[in-house]
């Protein structure tokens, strides 16, 4: 694929990325880690600027993209609402339409439910340099492209259809999780033919828009996707576990769209008194021994250790999880690099030396 067909695009999902773009951006983040790692420079984004909006905190995502756009020579404004006007409502149109005159990307992460998606999309339709979404409720694609990276690093390229991966919901406090993670997910999956299979209990469904297209991603594409009320369906034979929570946003469908809104409130603590019914779904290792020998445990972070996962679980053997927080660097580098305008990615040839 030509690299400088992506240049100038958004990521909002990887959904609307060809499975060849998105096979060029994994590629170039191998080729990212390689270098990364053998300490040659890749400066492929020399004096550039990407504008980091967070409505919402972050450890991975906000150190990969700024670590990430350093090393690729260029700089982040690591910024939030109150640094912002955004704090007395400036517009999206007028933010992206600004922050377009001034630098090469918006990056933004609003996981508002019913909000965030929306916010992303207005600045994309008003920017006029790339849009990179560090999550927003309904998506976060820079997770999925690490984590399909990570998955190809252990198991191969060749052995991705037919995978068994289990996707399950799982308890914790620490806040409401957006619903972005496994939808992602489910729909990458199943566009490299994954036999997924989604464990989670009745109040905590994904959007039903978003599993539809991803039962066509794995019509079209020989991957499978079934659902189950059953923590432990999602773990047999599986050869990746992902135990994770989610909020049970899409059960309270229709949210208002107003984020003041007293709903939104109202919906939140219906949300915990469902969350108090299901403390048992832990991923622990009696529940590991039900999937493949080989299984690995991956797990976005930030984990609820003790009620999402045991502590056993997570720093044990079969856990991946810092090689799925590392390819979070690589990953983003790779999709700065193939959208951002001036990049030399055309220099960098695999096995290639400094650029
Ligand atoms: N996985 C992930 O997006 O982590 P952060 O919320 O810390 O960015």
């Amino acid at each position: 694929m030509d690299q400088e067909a992506l240049r100038g695009r958004h990521l909002i999902s990887c959904q609307e990325w060809a499975r060849e773009e998105i096979d060029a951006a994994l590629e170039l983040s191998v080729e990212l880690k390689r270098r990364y790692r053998q300490r040659i420079p890749h400066r492929l984004l020399l004096d550039q600027t990407v504008f980091m909006v967070f409505f919402e905190a972050s450890t991975r995502t906000r150190n990969s993209i700024e670590a990430g756009i350093t090393q690729l020579g260029g700089h982040a404004h690591d910024l939030t609402p109150d640094k912002m006007q955004l704090s007395h409502g400036e517009s999206a149109r007028d933010t992206a339409s600004v922050l377009s005159r001034m630098g090469e990307a918006i990056a933004c992460r609003n996981c508002f439910y019913n909000i965030g998606n929306r916010y992303l999309r207005e600045l994309a339709r008003w920017a006029t340099i790339p849009v990179i979404s560090m999550q927003d409720d309904v998506y976060h694609p820079l997770q999925a492209l690490a984590d399909l990276m990570t998955i190809r690093e252990h198991f191969g390229d060749g052995a991705l259809r037919g995978l068994k991966v289990g996707i399950s919901w799982a308890h914790a406090t620490s806040h409401a999780k957006p619903l972005s993670v496994p939808q992602s997910q489910i729909l990458l999956f199943t566009r490299y033919g994954m036999e997924v299979t989604v464990a989670a209990p009745p109040e905590f469904p994904l959007q039903a828009e978003i599993v539809a297209q991803a039962r066509a991603n794995a019509a079209e594409h020989g991957g499978r996707l079934t659902f189950t009320d059953e923590m432990d369906a999602a773990f047999v034979d599986a050869q990746v576990v992902i135990p994770k929570n989610w909020g049970g946003f899409a059960h309270y469908d229709p949210w208002p769209v107003e984020i003041e809104a007293p709903e939104r409130e109202v919906h939140l603590e219906a949300m915990q008194a469902d969350l108090a019914k299901y403390r048992d779904w832990i991923c622990d290792a009696r529940r590991m021994g039900l999937a493949a020998k080989e299984v690995r445990y991956m797990h976005a972070l930030p984990a609820d250790r003790g009620r999402e996962v045991t502590d056993e679980v997570i720093d044990g053997p079969q856990s991946i999880v810092y090689d799925e927080a590392e390819n979070r660097l690589h990953t983003g580098k790779a999709v700065m690099a193939l959208t951002m305008p001036g990049s030399i990615t055309r220099s960098l040839t695999p096995g290639g030396g400094s650029s």
